[in-house]
């Protein structure tokens, strides 16, 4: 079934209005739901799950610095909307069907309200994870302006639970940042891109089996999910109507697999002013933008003197990344711009030429180096799953930084996709990649490169909380552990990877 480009406008989420705030802390609730929601216009309304009646969920925006307090409330049917596997970690018959755990992405957060996979809830707190240990989180927001995202995050289903909706912002803002002067208010639009399959009903499809079916289970996990339909801010292509002036969008890949490679078809630049952890020191103007689940990137979109123009956001990516099958005219296609608003007033926002300074982290400064690989396995089914560093989800910790300590991990893969590596608690710098010969690693362990140092991609030097490792390639990256101790994950964000066994817990220690 197709349906049409560019028929409905696109949504853009209600921003979040907290039950009590004074001087010292925000409250808010936020209640997890399922409801019906129109996707397409030609399509019947679609049941989804969202945060406060809305998929994706109210953006959430705080000042840095700000003491937020957030009670997330799982108010969803017990049966789960999608087939769930009850073969993979976590998710076996013994604990409830329906779970929930919320994460905010990129945010620097005490373990105990990070979302930790096992600190997951049911509804009315009836059934909790073992590492539950609060109904309020607590979110100190001492990271510098940023484009953030919350989203589930329960062990072993996070893949069903975001597909269904459970995703929404978290716009981190202060006040050297609007000193910038950058396209602000309504001119400041966060876009949410995912791909999805429908059902002829209207509702959504999510496979119950890999091409190669497991006989003696009903639902397997897949190894990856690929949608046919490109839906941005929970709407299937949609236009935005836009005058002609700058705008800032922050884009977001919060698909389960699919990576994008974005691209503007009327030739234009994108002006990417911030990764996914804050700003860049300067702009840089790029003619495309690769993003793989979880990344972002913060950009401006010049449409002075484009009067009557439509443009059209287009993808070229591979699915799966990077050696899948290009996209066909439907998923090449994300989203148009409608250049069909008058002037309201004076453009006078500006892109800055300087944003600010970003130190980078001296290599010398780290106290420790792990070499940590990304690895293909089979199961008793004869399914194939990955792990990294060998290990899976309930093995011992092994990654234990100390806190405050600086360390450099080198992301060894030896597999043939891409995984988008994400670190919860910290940004981290991508130091770069290099080729090597992965045959003599998986024989002799010995890491012998066959080409250069490639330096991070102008669009990746920043603060970056998402980094892809790309197939025979070795990935470093630098960071800080802080400032808290406790509990974390790492993972790959390909979520159907994350739900089976390429996740793993590490701990800050003191
Ligand atoms: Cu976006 Cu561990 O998650
Ligand atoms: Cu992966």
């Amino acid at each position: 079934m197709i349906l049409s480009k560019f028929v409905d406008e696109l949504p853009i989420p209600p921003i979040l209005k907290p039950r009590w705030k004074d001087q010292f802390h925000t409250y808010y609730e936020v209640n997890m739901t399922e409801f019906k929601q129109s996707l397409h216009s030609e399509l019947n309304d679609t049941t989804v799950w969202g945060y406060e009646g809305s998929y994706p969920g109210p953006t959430i925006e705080v000042e840095s610095g700000e003491k937020v307090f957030i009670k997330w409330i799982n108010n969803l049917p017990d049966k789960h909307l999608l087939p769930v596997d009850y073969t993979v970690h976590g998710a076996h018959v013994d604990v409830p069907e329906v779970r929930t755990v919320v994460h905010v992405h990129g945010a620097s957060v005490e373990w105990e309200s990070d979302g930790y996979p096992e600190a997951w809830f049911t509804k009315g707190f009836k059934q909790v994870g073992p590492y539950f240990r609060k109904q309020i989180y607590r979110y100190d927001n001492y990271d510098r302006a940023c484009t953030l995202w919350y989203h589930d995050h329960a062990l072993g289903i996070t893949r069903l639970n975001v597909y269904a909706g459970l995703a929404g912002f978290y716009l981190i803002r202060d006040h050297r940042e609007r000193l910038l002067n950058l396209p602000s208010g309504k001119y400041d639009i966060p876009l949410m891109i995912q791909d999805k399959t429908f059902n002829k009903d209207g509702s959504l499809y999510y496979p119950k089996q890999p091409q190669k079916p497991v006989p003696e289970l009903e639902t397997s996990i897949v190894p990856e999910f690929i949608g046919d339909t490109i839906l941005v801010n929970g709407k299937v292509w949609p236009y935005l109507k836009v005058e002609p002036r700058k705008y800032r969008f922050r884009l977001l890949n919060a698909s389960n697999t699919r990576f994008y490679r974005l691209k503007l078809d009327s030739g234009q630049l994108f002006y990417q002013i911030g990764t996914d952890g804050g700003l860049m020191q300067h702009p840089i103007g790029v003619k495309e933008i690769t993003l793989a689940p979880a990344e972002r990137a913060d950009v401006i979109i010049d449409f002075t003197n484009l009067e009557g123009k439509n443009i059209i956001m287009t993808n070229d990516a591979p699915a799966p990344f990077p050696t899948g099958d290009p996209p066909d005219e439907n998923t090449g296609t994300v989203m148009q711009f409608r250049v069909t608003l008058p002037l309201s007033n004076i453009d006078t926002s500006v892109i800055p030429s300087y944003m600010g300074p970003l130190p980078k982290i001296k290599e010398q400064s780290a106290s420790k180096i792990r070499y940590l690989t990304l690895n293909d396995n089979m199961d008793k089914y004869g399914r194939e799953f990955m792990l990294l560093d060998n290990k899976q989800w309930d093995a011992p910790i092994t990654e234990n930084p100390k806190l405050g300590s600086t360390e450099i991990w080198y992301l060894i893969n030896l597999t043939t996709a891409t995984h988008p590596i994400h670190l919860h608690l910290i940004d981290f710098q991508i130091l770069d990649r290099r080729d090597f010969d992965v045959e003599k690693f998986k024989k002799e362990r010995i890491i012998q490169y066959t080409g250069p140092a490639i330096p991070p991609e102008p669009q990746e030097r920043g603060w970056k909380d998402t980094v892809r490792a790309n197939p025979n390639q070795v990935t470093r990256i630098i960071m800080k552990f802080g400032p808290y101790t406790g509990l974390y994950v790492w993972h790959c964000h390909i979520l159907e990877h994350e739900d089976y066994e390429m996740m793993r817990p590490y701990i800050v220690i003191r």
